[in-house]
């Protein structure tokens, strides 16, 4: 017997079971922290009653967790993001269930939120996971990408990699966080997918998580830039656990501002987090990039990730303003 509704606060325990579970049959990045999880539920403009499910077995475990989630607007277009994570158990019972309700809540947040503008619908999907993938590309979503998992031991020496002529880099400054969310935007605003965050979800995104590292992560700033905005670059990295249950540092997010890319900002960042994360005690570092993202991909390899073969798909679908 499995009983359907929304999400509560007070499944934090329950749920971090369930995301941890999902994790480790076949990851696809969800947060598996009981804080992660919590801040995922406490998320502002996240509606649990309307925009959340849980399916809950007979013994009370949960099995299935469903969220529709407004992750801002681009570029003349809303992105919403469908999450759908389903113990690997109750995968051929609940996943077109799973499926149905995600489409429908997703377009009735469109025609509540912005009626007017088309939706960038956004979701995850397992690699193994062949019966999500299907039911998804039937519905008309795309692999826009494969997102493959990447991993350093960082007791290898890392390359030197100075930051260039007039950009000095510091630990994370919370003095900073609202031009470093402006870079953030900048940085990410051609990237499909991407959360481009408001002033209100700004903390959820990573700043505010209680995982959120300052001393590992880094902003690199160059004071006479043209714009005011010091922050040219940021590097996030947050506490995390790996799938087989150890420590990492994992490097969350990544971006330099536009007119800066190409002159060697994120490798110096990269390598200074690197050494940081090292005498914060992490043993390991852990980050996603996405197989149409050369030039990352290029820079975690030149400083020393490797692939680990592991991975998911990024699909998108767009739905029409009305
Ligand atoms: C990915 C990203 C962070 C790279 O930032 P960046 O500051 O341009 O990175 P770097 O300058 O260190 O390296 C980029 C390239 O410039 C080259 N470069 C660095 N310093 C240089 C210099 N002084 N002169 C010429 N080229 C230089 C690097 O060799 C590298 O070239 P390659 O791609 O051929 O290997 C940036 O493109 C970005 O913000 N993208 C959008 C967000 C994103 O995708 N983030 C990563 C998510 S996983």
């Amino acid at each position: 017997m499995t009983r359907w509704r929304p999400a509560a606060t007070t499944d934090v325990d329950r749920l971090t079971a369930l995301l941890a579970a999902c994790e480790q049959a076949d990851p696809v990045g969800l947060e598996v922290e009981p804080d992660q999880v919590r801040a995922r539920l406490v998320r502002p403009g996240l509606d649990l009653a309307r925009d959340t499910l849980v399916a809950e077995d007979a013994a009370g475990r949960l099995v299935a967790y469903v969220e529709v989630a407004d992750m801002g607007l681009g570029p003349g277009v809303l992105r919403i993001r469908l999450t759908g994570a389903i113990d690997p158990s109750a995968r051929d019972t609940a996943t077109r269930r799973v499926h149905d309700w995600l489409n429908d809540r997703a377009a009735e947040l469109r025609r509540e939120r912005r009626p007017d503008l088309p939706a960038m619908l956004g979701t995850r999907c397992g690699a193994s996971d062949r019966r999500r993938l299907d039911l998804l590309t039937a519905a008309g979503f795309a692999v826009v990408r494969w997102e493959q998992t990447l991993v350093r031991d960082l007791d290898q020496p890392v390359l030197s990699a100075p930051a260039p002529a007039g950009v000095s880099l510091v630990p994370f400054d919370p003095r900073y966080d609202e031009q470093t969310r402006l870079t953030h935007n900048e940085a990410y605003a051609d990237s499909p997918t991407a959360m481009i965050p408001d002033r209100e979800s700004w903390p959820a995104h990573a700043t505010g998580l209680p995982t959120f590292l300052p001393e590992a992560s880094v902003l690199a700033l160059a004071p006479d830039g043209p714009d005011g905005n010091p922050v040219v670059g940021f590097l996030f990295t947050l506490d995390h656990v790996d799938v087989r249950g150890r420590a990492a540092a994992l490097l969350h997010c990544l971006g330099t501002r536009p007119t800066w890319q190409g002159r060697g900002v994120a490798s110096a960042m990269l390598a200074q987090t690197l050494v940081t994360s090292r005498e914060a005690g992490h043993r390991r570092a852990e980050l996603h990039v996405g197989s149409d993202n050369p030039v990352a991909g290029r820079l975690y390899t030149r400083l020393g990730f490797s692939d680990t073969g592991r991975g998911h798909a990024i699909l998108t679908r767009q739905l029409p303003a009305d």
